[in-house]
C-alpha cells in the first residue's frame, strides 16, 4: 500500500515537472494563426459544453416578449455583431483571426437551452475572448439578449436591417451627431433611441426627447461611472466627455415630447391605467407609498425647480415598468435612487403595470 502511494506521488511530481519544463521551454506555439490540433479543439469544446451545462442548472427564464427581442437585437447590433455576425452581415475579418473563432450564432444558438445561453452571455467564456456582461446585476438585460438569440435564426436579413435602422435615412439623427464630431462608432445613440430621441418602436429603449437636461446629463454620468448599472448604456456612455454629455442632453431635451410621443396602451389596458392614476395622484398611504405627483409633477413633467427629477409623461411603458421593478429590487442605481426607492418598495406588479400605463398616456 505504502509503495503504491509513493509511486503515485512520484509520478505526479514527474508529470508536473515535465509540464513546467514544456511551458518553460517555450516550444509550444501560442499563435492564434496556427490553430489547435483537432484533438485539443474537441477536448476544449467538450470541457466548455459540460461546464455550461453544469452551471446553468436551476436558472429559470422569466416571461419574454417582442420588446425583449427588440432590445436584445439593438444591443446585439452594436455590441456582438462585429464578432458573431448577424442576419445578412458576416463576421468582421479581425474576429475571424481569433482562436477560437466566434461562431455564427444563427447556426449554434439551437444547441443551447435558454438557461445555458443566459449563463454564457452573463458570464462570458474564459480564454476565448467571449466577454462577460458589463453589468452583473442586470439579469433583465441579459434575458433580452437571450430572447433575441432564440429568434435570430428566423429573422430575415431585410427585417434585421430595417429593425436595427441600418437603412439610409433612418439613422440620419445618429449621423448628424457623428458629423458634428459627437458620436461615432457602433454605439451611435440614434441607432437605439431613434433619430429624434423617440425611443424604439416597441418601447424597449426609452424616449429621451423632451426629458430634462439635468436629468439626462446625470443619467449619462451615472451610466459611465457604473453607479447606475446598465450593460446596454455603459458602452455608449463610457467614451463621452463632460462637454459631449452636456451637448447630447441639450440636444434631446430640446426636442418636443409631443412631436414624438405616441401612446403604447391599448383599450384593454384602460383599467390598469385608472389604477395607476390613483397611485400617481394619491399614493397608497396604508402601504407607505407616496403620491408620485409629489415629485414627478401633476403633469408628469416634474418641477423645473428640482432639475434632476425626471419627467415621466409620454415615456414608454416597458421602460417605466422595468425601472420600477429595478428600484423595488434595489438594483436601479443612479445617485438619487435612494429618494425614489422608498416610493417603489411597496409596489405590487399590478401597481407597476398601472402607473406605467398612466404615465405613458399622460400628456
Ligand atoms: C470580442 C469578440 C466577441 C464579442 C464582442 C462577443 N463574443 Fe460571444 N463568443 C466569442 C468567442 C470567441 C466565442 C467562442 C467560445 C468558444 O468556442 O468556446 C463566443 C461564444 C459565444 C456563445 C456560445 C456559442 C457556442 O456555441 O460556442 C454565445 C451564445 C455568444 N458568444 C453570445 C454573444 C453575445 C450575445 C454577445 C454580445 C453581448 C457576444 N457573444 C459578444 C467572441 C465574442
Ligand atoms: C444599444 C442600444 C443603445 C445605445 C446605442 C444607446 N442607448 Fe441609451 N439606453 C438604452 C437602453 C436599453 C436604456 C435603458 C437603460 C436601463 O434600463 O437602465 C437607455 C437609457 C438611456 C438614458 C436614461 C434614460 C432615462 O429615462 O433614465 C439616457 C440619458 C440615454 N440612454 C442616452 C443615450 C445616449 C446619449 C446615447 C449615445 C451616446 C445612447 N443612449 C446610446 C439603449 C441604448
Ligand atoms: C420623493 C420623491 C419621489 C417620489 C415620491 C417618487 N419618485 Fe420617482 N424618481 C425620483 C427621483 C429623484 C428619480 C431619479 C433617480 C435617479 O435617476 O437617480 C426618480 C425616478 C423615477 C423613474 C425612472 C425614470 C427613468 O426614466 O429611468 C420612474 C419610472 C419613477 N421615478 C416612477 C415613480 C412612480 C411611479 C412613483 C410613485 C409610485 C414615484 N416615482 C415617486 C423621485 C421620486
Amino acid at each position: 500500500m505504502r509503495k503504491l502511494l509513493w509511486g503515485t506521488l512520484i509520478s505526479i511530481c514527474a508529470a508536473a515537472t515535465a509540464a513546467f519544463l514544456f511551458a518553460w521551454s517555450g516550444v509550444y506555439s501560442i499563435a492564434a494563426s496556427s490553430g489547435h490540433l483537432a484533438v485539443v479543439s474537441k477536448f476544449l469544446q467538450f470541457g466548455m459544453q459540460n461546464s455550461v451545462e453544469t452551471y446553468a442548472v436551476g436558472i429559470e427564464a422569466p416571461p419574454l416578449g417582442p420588446a425583449h427581442v427588440e432590445q436584445g437585437m439593438l444591443y446585439f447590433q452594436s455590441g456582438c455583431a462585429t464578432c458573431h455576425g448577424a442576419p445578412g452581415l458576416s463576421r468582421n475579418p479581425v474576429a475571424l483571426g481569433m482562436l477560437p473563432q466566434p461562431p455564427d450564432l444563427t447556426r449554434v444558438s439551437d444547441d443551447w437551452s435558454d438557461a445555458q445561453l443566459f449563463w454564457i452571455v452573463k458570464h462570458g467564456i474564459k480564454y476565448t475572448g467571449m466577454p462577460a456582461w458589463p453589468a452583473p446585476s442586470r439579469d433583465d438585460e441579459v434575458w433580452a439578449l437571450v430572447a433575441f438569440l432564440r429568434r435570430m435564426p428566423q429573422i430575415p436579413a431585410e427585417e434585421y436591417k430595417a429593425a436595427t435602422r441600418l437603412r439610409d435615412g433612418e439613422s440620419q439623427g445618429a449621423r448628424t451627431m457623428a458629423n458634428e464630431g459627437l458620436i461615432v462608432g457602433p454605439f451611435a445613440c440614434g441607432g437605439c433611441h431613434g433619430a429624434r430621441g423617440e425611443g424604439s418602436p416597441l418601447g424597449s429603449v426609452p424616449r429621451l426627447a423632451g426629458q430634462k437636461t439635468a436629468y439626462l446629463e446625470m443619467a449619462l454620468e451615472d451610466f459611465a461611472a457604473g453607479t447606475r448599472p446598465s450593460g446596454m448604456m455603459a458602452p455608449p456612455a463610457a467614451n463621452l466627455d463632460r462637454q459631449q454629455r452636456a451637448e447630447l442632453a441639450r440636444y434631446y431635451s430640446s426636442i418636443k415630447l409631443d412631436e414624438v410621443a405616441k401612446s403604447d396602451i391599448s383599450e384593454k389596458a384602460e383599467k390598469a391605467r385608472q389604477l395607476g392614476a390613483i397611485l400617481a395622484e394619491h399614493g397608497a398611504p396604508s402601504r407607505g407609498i407616496p403620491a408620485c405627483q409629489a415629485c414627478h409633477g401633476r403633469d408628469g413633467r416634474a418641477s423645473e425647480n428640482i432639475p434632476q427629477y425626471p419627467g415621466l409623461a409620454g415615456q414608454h411603458a416597458f421602460h417605466l415598468a422595468n425601472q420600477l421593478r429595478l428600484f423595488r429590487a434595489g438594483k436601479r442605481g443612479g445617485r438619487l435612487a435612494e429618494v425614489m426607492s422608498a416610493a417603489a418598495r411597496g409596489l405590487t406588479d399590478e401597481d407597476i403595470e398601472g402607473v406605467a400605463m398612466y404615465y405613458n398616456a399622460l400628456r
